[in-house]
């Protein structure tokens, strides 16, 4: 008798919400869940998303203000949705929320060339944005492999890495201010264009990383660069996790460019998809312990890349490298780039994976793979284990995935790895973020001060756990 009147209450609010929602925004941009069936609403994570009650798709940041209040003074949880490409389950429903879609909130709205910012509407996709950059002359430098889905949002509200962070840091340096609603439909930020801005406590990037718990993020002001006029490229084959710590040091010391990426492959995940997708190319014959994927960006293309060239060869000479290949093309360079984005694949490669985004110290990664490949090998010695990742920035992915696995199995490859990243002082998260998988694993990484923290700024912003209930700080 108590259950059905729970649930009879409950149903009753939730017609209420979705009521008053309709009533204040209009059937276009509140759509009920026979106008939306058939929509996905899970992200790449795999995470199970339960249906939302309604899905609003507002084209202002004055209609998510009035989403939001209704959300507020009704109690109703709201989950943001933005090109749905997490890892973390972040953007998937648990039930009985309401979705925000920002995909009518999509188009840049300006570029400065003077001060270099371009002011985008936060659902714009990331692969736009580079775009539109590149033809003003500029570059944006976040690059990841779902730049053709994930939006601008959804970048800030993980605090994307990917690609080139070694050279232009994570997506929290890629941006000078934002607009952002608040749980009550006030609205923060502005879309200030300097670099330099010490007022008070750092609402910006307070809200960068924040996984849709705090705010919803609704436009923002991006930092361009320079266009580098020169890109050299190489796949190199290493001997031993010494070479490539070598190979990293040595390439930011003495390339005139620095370094603009250093993506590492361990033999498994090359091997892996080199014999999946025929349409890769193996850039050297023969076999190495690493692969590494060395990129320098720089204003001079004569100079650089001789000066490229000739680093290479002394690497060979002095043995840090066994092998190289150096991208003669942007087509050549495109096939080694396609071998690293390979990814993109793993829905139709293997499913059922189980997948990390750890960070250690640079010292530490080579150590950390192994004892992670090791401990797993011993449990599933026909795993397929592929290790890889941004080296540069101490970020490493590792998938693992066996056929006739359970599901049952994802929890004990999971404590395997957590354990070694917890046991050798490593981040549960280096760029994915939290969302719904590593709620259990948040703990290893931060301490009972820095989870109390975190619970007294979200009860402060959002003091009635309206946005993203159940994501990001375990309960
Ligand atoms: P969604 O998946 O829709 O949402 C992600 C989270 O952000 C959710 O919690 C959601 O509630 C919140 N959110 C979304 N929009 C807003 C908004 N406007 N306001 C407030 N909250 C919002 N990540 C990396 O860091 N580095 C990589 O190299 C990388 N490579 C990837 C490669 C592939 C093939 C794929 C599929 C993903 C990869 N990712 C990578 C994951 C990355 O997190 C996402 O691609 C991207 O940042 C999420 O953007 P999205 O718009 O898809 O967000
Ligand atoms: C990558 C994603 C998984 O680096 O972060 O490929
Ligand atoms: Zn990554």
């Amino acid at each position: 008798m108590q259950e059905s009147v729970t649930h009879d209450r409950a149903a009753q609010s939730e017609e209420t919400v979705v009521a008053a929602l309709r009533a204040a925004l209009g059937a276009d941009i509140v759509a009920l869940p026979a106008e939306f069936a058939g929509r996905k609403h899970a992200d790449w994570s795999r995470t199970p998303s339960a249906d939302p009650i309604a899905l609003i798709r507002p084209r202002t940041t004055e209609q998510v203000a009035t989403a939001l209040k209704i959300c507020f003074e009704h109690r109703r949880a709201v989950v943001t949705q933005g090109g749905l490409t997490g890892l973390a389950g972040g953007a998937c429903m648990l039930g009985g929320e309401v979705a925000l879609s920002m995909e009518r909130m999509s188009g840049i709205e300006s570029i400065d060339p003077v001060s270099a910012t371009m002011t985008v509407l936060a659902g714009t996709p990331l692969q736009t944005v580079q775009e539109a950059a590149d033809d003003a002359g500029f570059m944006f430098p976040l690059d990841l492999g779902a730049r053709g889905s994930c939006t601008i949002g959804g970048n800030l509200a993980t605090n994307a890495g990917g690609n080139r962070v070694i050279r232009y840091g994570m997506m929290r340096e890629q941006v000078l201010d934002l607009e952002a609603v608040l749980p009550d439909g006030s609205v923060i930020g502005g879309l200030r264009k300097m670099i330099k801005n010490n007022t008070g406590y750092d609402l910006r990037n307070l809200l960068i990383g924040s996984e849709g718990t705090l705010a919803v993020i609704t436009r923002a002001v991006l930092r361009l660069r320079h266009k580098p006029r020169a890109v050299s490229t190489a796949w190199c084959g290493l001997p031993n996790y010494e070479a490539v710590t070598t190979l990293l040091r040595q390439a930011q010391e003495r390339l005139p460019a620095g370094v603009s990426a250093f993506e590492v492959m361990w033999p498994g995940y090359y091997d892996f998809v080199l014999q999946r997708l025929p349409e890769l190319r193996a850039p050297l014959e023969g076999r190495h312990a690493y692969y590494v994927l060395l990129e320098s960006s720089g204003a001079d293309p004569e100079s650089q890349a001789a000066a490229f060239e000739a680093f290479l060869g002394d690497m060979l000479e002095t043995e840090v490298i066994a092998d190289a290949a150096l991208a003669t093309s942007e087509a050549d360079a495109a096939a080694f780039w396609a071998i690293r984005d390979a990814p993109g694949e793993y829905p139709r490669l293997i499913p059922g994976r189980v997948s990390f985004d750890v960070s250690f110290s640079i010292t530490d990664v080579g150590n950390a793979a192994d004892r992670c490949e090791e401990r797993l090998r011993a449990h599933w010695p026909n795993a397929t284990i592929l290790i890889y990742g941004h080296l540069g920035d101490g970020n490493l992915h590792i998938v693992v995935q066996e056929p006739d696995w359970p599901p049952t199995t994802a929890p004990e490859v999971q404590k395997v790895v957590y354990g070694v990243t917890g046991e050798m002082g490593g981040s549960v998260s280096a760029e994915h973020g939290i969302g719904v998988k590593k709620l259990g694993v948040l703990a290893l990484s931060r301490s009972p001060a820095e989870l109390a923290a975190m619970r007294a700024v979200k009860a402060a912003l959002d003091p009635r756990n309206i946005l993203n209930p159940g994501k990001l700080l375990p309960p």
